[in-house]
């Protein structure tokens, strides 16, 4: 079978991906340098969870249309060649494209008039006419007339993928003549709207999407820490902000963290005329679980011996990706409080304890990643049967439902049958 399509890393972002152009009918070649990831593919078990998927692997799978190679060059059989490598960034605020480089130079002695490289993966401003600019200069080729460079980023949220391909505005942006047309042809098969632009706004359309989520939820993780400060509780005052307001609204707090978000600000930042504003944004962000360690201090006193029980280690709800998860920061710091951490989440592929073990006589519980399994009343009252009344409840997401981010469980006494706490 000759590819039509070939996919360069198949991540969270890119095997998915192949998966849909698979399940639209067209002949995929998935090529990825992880030999555990591709005998999964190839045994037709999905490495990691997201919605849909497993069913879908299956059929392109026992179709035939989407077969794997562990070799960057095998790409150049097909016309079409989809870049998914991961795209972190160096802590010099800067981003690191060299798994993009090495692609690229596996690929340079192989390609040929007509093909299109599409950049998926998250870019820097610039990076699509880096890429473009390094084929001509190697290759001698005119791109966008002899060979097509675009750059078509993924905005999908994960766990949403197969509803959003369908759905949200491919942005393409192409270099030279021809790149945008090629391209927006073979993102086509989707039926989602296409729209063309240049490569650098669709870069910058990328990560500002990104920046804008960031910086949204940087808001109410600031407000929850000055209603610490002055008493308030951030639910209400959050409820008095948005509560027929028609000139917007204000996000509910957590731990905003996760790859993409932690390091997307920084592919702006490293060339900023007004450095360091998203930099705040980041260190809000990255201090709440500080503010969480801190409350908990104040209200238990030493945590040095104390049982503290995480539940949730991914980076945010119904997810199994921890990634950059602040769950994990949140245990790094209570264990250097010298306190006993216990951790359940029945999602992620870190060893947890079981739910009742790890909740079981400790003396605080904290909520850090907001999945199904801990939602609601009814889950936060199995926890203060299994710790009893003294232990410190910490629910940032609000995923209880109490409207409260630090409070007793002997205050459950206190709960309407509607999940609030009932105000004196
Ligand atoms: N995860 C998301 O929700 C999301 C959303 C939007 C955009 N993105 C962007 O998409 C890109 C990919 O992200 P991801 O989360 O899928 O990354 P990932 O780390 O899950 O996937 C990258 C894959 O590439 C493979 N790989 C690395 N170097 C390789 C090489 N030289 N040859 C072949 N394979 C190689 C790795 O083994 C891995 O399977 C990033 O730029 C990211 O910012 C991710």
């Amino acid at each position: 079978m000759i590819p039509e399509v070939a996919v360069i890393g198949l991540g969270r972002i890119g095997l998915p991906l192949a998966i849909s152009f698979a399940d639209r009918g067209l002949n995929v070649l998935g090529i990825d340098k992880d030999a555990q990831r591709l005998q999964a593919v190839e045994d037709a078990q999905m490495p990691f969870q997201e919605p849909g998927a497993q069913d879908a692997l299956a059929r392109v799978r026992a179709s035939g249309r989407l077969t794997v190679s562990d070799r960057v060059a095998d790409a150049a059989a097909a016309e079409h060649i989809v870049i998914t490598l991961g795209t972190p960034s160096f802590s010099h605020i800067e981003i690191d494209i060299s798994d993009i480089r090495s692609a690229l130079d596996d690929l340079l002695g192989h390609l040929r008039f007509g093909h299109t490289i599409v950049l998926r993966s998250t870019i820097a401003p610039g990076t699509t006419d880096f890429v473009a600019g390094y084929i001509a200069k190697h290759r001698g080729f005119v791109i966008g007339e002899d060979v097509f460079v675009a750059h078509a980023p993924e905005r999908i949220a994960a766990g949403r993928f197969f509803d959003e391909i369908g759905t949200l505005p491919c942005i393409v942006g192409g270099v030279g003549a021809e790149s945008g047309e090629r391209v927006g042809g073979l993102f086509e098969v989707f039926g989602a709207p296409i729209v063309q632009t240049t490569p650098v706004q669709a870069e910058l359309a990328k990560i500002w999407t990104n920046i804008l989520r960031y910086t949204n939820f940087a808001l109410p993780n600031l407000l929850m820490m000055d209603c610490e400060q002055h008493g308030a509780n951030v639910f209400e005052v959050i409820e008095l902000i948005n509560r027929d307001y028609p000139r917007g609204g204000i996000s509910m707090p957590g731990l905003t963290a996760g790859t993409c978000l932690r390091k997307d600000f920084a592919f702006s930042e490293e060339r900023s005329n007004a450095p360091g504003m998203l930099l705040a944004v980041s260190r809000v962000n990255e201090s709440v679980p500080l503010f969480l360690v801190e409350g908990m201090k104040r209200r238990l006193g030493s945590l040095n011996g104390r049982k503290i029980a995480v539940l949730g280690l991914a980076f945010k709800g119904n997810t199994d990706d921890e990634r950059d998860s602040l769950a994990h920061k949140l245990v790094r710091m209570l264990e250097r409080e010298l306190a006993d951490v216990s951790v359940h989440d029945p999602r992620v592929q870190t060893p947890s304890q079981p739910f009742e073990e790890a909740v079981s006589a400790a003396a605080a519980v904290v909520v850090a990643a907001n999945h199904d399994e801990f939602a609601g009343i009814g889950r936060l009252r199995d926890v203060a049967a299994l710790t009893g009344d003294d232990a410190l409840i910490v629910d940032p997401w609000n995923c209880f439902g109490a409207g409260q981010v630090f409070a007793y469980a002997g205050e459950l006494a206190a709960l309407s049958p509607n999940g609030r706490v009932a105000l004196p």
